[in-house]
């Protein structure tokens, strides 16, 4: 919880597409908390609503854009919208995403097409056209949302394992080519968090979540407020040196979950000694 004081991006322009639901909401909440006015851009008004109501609650400047990321055409107007209204924009969270558990021999064209365009063309698109205004005024930070599956791979997901593998080469690639502009681009790898999205995509019964949280070392899911204070974090001043890297906050679950139980013993079996019992 920012304290009342706590004015850290005061007087910057963020956007943060998917800004109105789950992990966006909360990063645009701490931003828009912080000072900074924030542009939340998607597709579905209704999603941008409780936000702006917040803002207007609390005297925060947000502001919201009807946008679909996968199209380029689209997501330049915005651009050319927000750079007309503020002249800037400092930051750039890459959160919005689609996803859903479907076998890969049984994937469509148009599903994996939805999910591809709205990952990696979206986060590609939304790059480009706010990065060519940072570039332009020499600097900016840019946050792309990845997960873990990106290099562990995970069955049911293919499109969305194989779009955030493109994210974190995009992460990589533009932070060593638009460092020389003052660019930072970074990303986040989270594990498993409670969104309305993920709920009814990714683990639709208690029964399904139950199975991911037995998965997870610390024992249970993110909370969304830890993953938004990670992004703040990569944001802020505080990691005004760090670029390309990519945060896993996962409570442990991408690492090797090995062959036996935590803290596994088995009983030492001895070879007999010579001439006694064993
Ligand atoms: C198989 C499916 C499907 C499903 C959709 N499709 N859902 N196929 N199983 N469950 C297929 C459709 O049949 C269609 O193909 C194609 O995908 C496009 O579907 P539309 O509904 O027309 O697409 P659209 O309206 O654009 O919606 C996009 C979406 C949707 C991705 C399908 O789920 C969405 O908007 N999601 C946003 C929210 C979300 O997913 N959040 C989760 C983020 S969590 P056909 O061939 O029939 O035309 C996350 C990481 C979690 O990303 C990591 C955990 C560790
Ligand atoms: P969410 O609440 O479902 O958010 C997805 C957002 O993406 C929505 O606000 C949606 O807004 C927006 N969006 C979808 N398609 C779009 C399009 N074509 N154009 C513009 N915006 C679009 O999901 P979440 O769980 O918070 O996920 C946020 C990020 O975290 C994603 O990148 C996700 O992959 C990542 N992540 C989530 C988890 C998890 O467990 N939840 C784990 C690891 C990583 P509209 O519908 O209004 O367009």
């Amino acid at each position: 919880m920012a304290s009342r004081l706590d004015s850290s991006f005061a007087d910057e322009v963020a956007v943060v597409t998917g800004g109105g639901t789950g992990l966006g909401l909360e990063v645009s909440r701490g931003l828009a908390r912080r000072g900074a006015t924030v542009v939340i851009a998607s597709r579905n008004a209704a999603h941008h609503a409780p936000l702006l109501e917040e803002a207007r609650a609390h005297g925060w400047r947000v502001e919201a854009e009807i946008v679909d990321v996968r199209e380029a055409a689209s997501v330049r107007a915005a651009a050319e919208r927000v750079l007309a209204r503020h002249g800037r924009v400092d930051m750039l969270v890459n959160n919005a995403a689609g996803n859903f558990v479907c076998p890969a021999e049984r994937l469509s064209s148009n599903a994996w097409r939805a999910v591809l365009g709205i990952v990696l063309d979206g986060t590609f698109w939304c790059s480009q056209a706010f990065g060519r205004a940072m570039i332009e005024r020499r600097q900016g930070r840019i946050l792309n949302v990845v997960a873990t599956y990106a290099w562990t791979g995970m069955p049911g997901v293919v499109h969305s394992a194989s779009a955030k593998a493109g994210v974190l080469a995009m992460t990589r690639t533009l932070a060593v080519e638009w460092a020389r502009f003052g660019v930072r681009v970074n990303a986040i790898a989270p594990g498993p968090f409670h969104s309305d999205g993920a709920q009814q995509n990714l683990w639709p019964d208690p029964e399904a979540e139950r199975a991911i949280r037995e998965r997870i070392p610390l024992g249970r899911f993110a909370t969304r407020e830890e993953v938004a204070a990670q992004c703040l974090h990569l944001l802020g001043a505080d990691s005004a040196y760090i670029t390309g890297e990519c945060l896993v906050i996962d409570g442990g679950a991408s690492l090797g979950q090995g062959l036996w139980e935590p803290g596994a013993r088995f009983t030492r079996k001895r070879a007999p000694a010579e001439g006694g019992a064993a």
